[in-house]
């Protein structure tokens, strides 16, 4: 199987905008959180928090983006990840456009390129984009004008994913530095494993990737993850665990024999996580194959912030939304 190490992430997406006073945030588009620095990192993760709040209010909104267009540009299925984008924006008080590749002029065959440049056209001020292919955000990024906002590329970057688990992480645990993560599973399908090594990495934690042979290559090593194939061996040593869903739509045949053996080795069961720390903190992307990588008491229990992730998602792609269009001079 083709294992995607590559970067994908031409800088040009990245270039702050010229004439921006010089604030911790001065990009106009999010593409990768490996370009980012840790300052940089948690100053979103800082005026997430300022955005949390405005969840538990009787009144979710606020005026922020105003009058401002968000287009949902969506060439993969999504549900978690398209409906906190949306809420986001109406929580930011914007006008939002949603887009998916099935039912519109991309199915009669009109590239990635002329679609985007249409929908700037209509006068749209962010473009959240979810493609299959690595890089396809930053190329989006070199053909507008607008903030580009990756919302998962292929098998690259998914940073607000990434954002949100660390921020989940450093609401429970209070920091991230010295912490000892393990992603677990399918990494090398995984965008969200990339992003989250990234951040996790720059913050100060360790992260220790965990899974077959197959799915978890020693070529990962070189982005500065450590690498194992047993999770028994390694269980207690984590501070949390971050199990990946099996990704059957980007994998090749017979990357392990069969799902029973998958998950009896690698999936996080109430038995398992018995022999982790007490305080440990289990974490899921979502969407969940129950039975695969979790079994319901692990996945409903004490231990998991799957849900919390999903209120945190939130107030995080506020804040990337907020930020980025401050930054193009919104
Ligand atoms: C992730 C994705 O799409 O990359 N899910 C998500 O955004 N909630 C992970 C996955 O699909 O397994």
């Amino acid at each position: 199987m083709a294992i995607s190490t590559e970067r994908g992430t031409p800088p040009a997406g990245m270039t702050p905008v010229p004439g921006a006073t010089p604030v911790a945030w001065p990009y106009r588009n999010l593409l990768a959180l490996e370009d980012l620095t840790a300052e940089e990192i948690v100053h979103i993760l800082d005026t997430a928090e300022a955005f949390r709040d405005v969840s538990t209010r009787s009144v979710k909104k606020v005026p922020a983006l105003r009058g401002r267009v968000v287009a949902n540009l969506f060439f993969e299925d999504s549900t978690r990840t398209r409906t906190s984008f949306t809420l986001a924006a109406q929580r930011l008080s914007a006008d939002l456009v949603d887009f998916s590749s099935k039912g519109s002029s991309v199915s009669k065959g009109e590239n990635l390129r002329d679609t985007l440049r249409n929908i700037e056209a209509m006068g749209v001020d962010v473009v959240v984009i979810r493609h299959p292919a690595s890089g396809a955000a930053a190329m989006a990024a070199q053909c507008v004008r607008c903030s580009v906002v990756n919302a998962g590329d292929g098998r690259h970057e998914h940073p607000t994913q990434g954002l949100l688990d660390i921020f989940t992480i450093r609401q429970a645990k209070g920091r991230i530095e010295g912490l000892n993560v393990a992603i677990v599973g399918d990494v090398a399908n995984s965008r969200v494993a990339r992003s989250n090594l990234h951040g996790l990495r720059k913050l100060g934690a360790s992260v220790t990737f965990v899974g077959p042979a197959t799915l978890v290559p020693r070529a990962f090593e070189s982005l500065g993850a450590r690498i194992c194939h047993d999770l028994d061996a390694v269980i207690g040593e984590f501070d949390v665990i971050n199990m990946l869903r099996v990704q059957r739509e980007r994998m090749a045949s017979n990357v392990f024999p069969s799902f029973e053996e998958y998950s009896r080795l690698f999936g996080l069961s109430g038995e398992r996580l018995r022999r982790a720390r007490p305080d440990v903190l289990v974490l899921h992307p979502g969407p969940i194959n129950r039975g695969i990588e979790l079994t319901a008491d692990v996945a409903d229990g004490p231990r998991s912030a799957i849900l919390q992730q999903v209120t945190n998602g939130l107030a995080v792609r506020m804040a990337v939304l907020f930020l980025c269009h401050q930054a193009a001079g919104g």
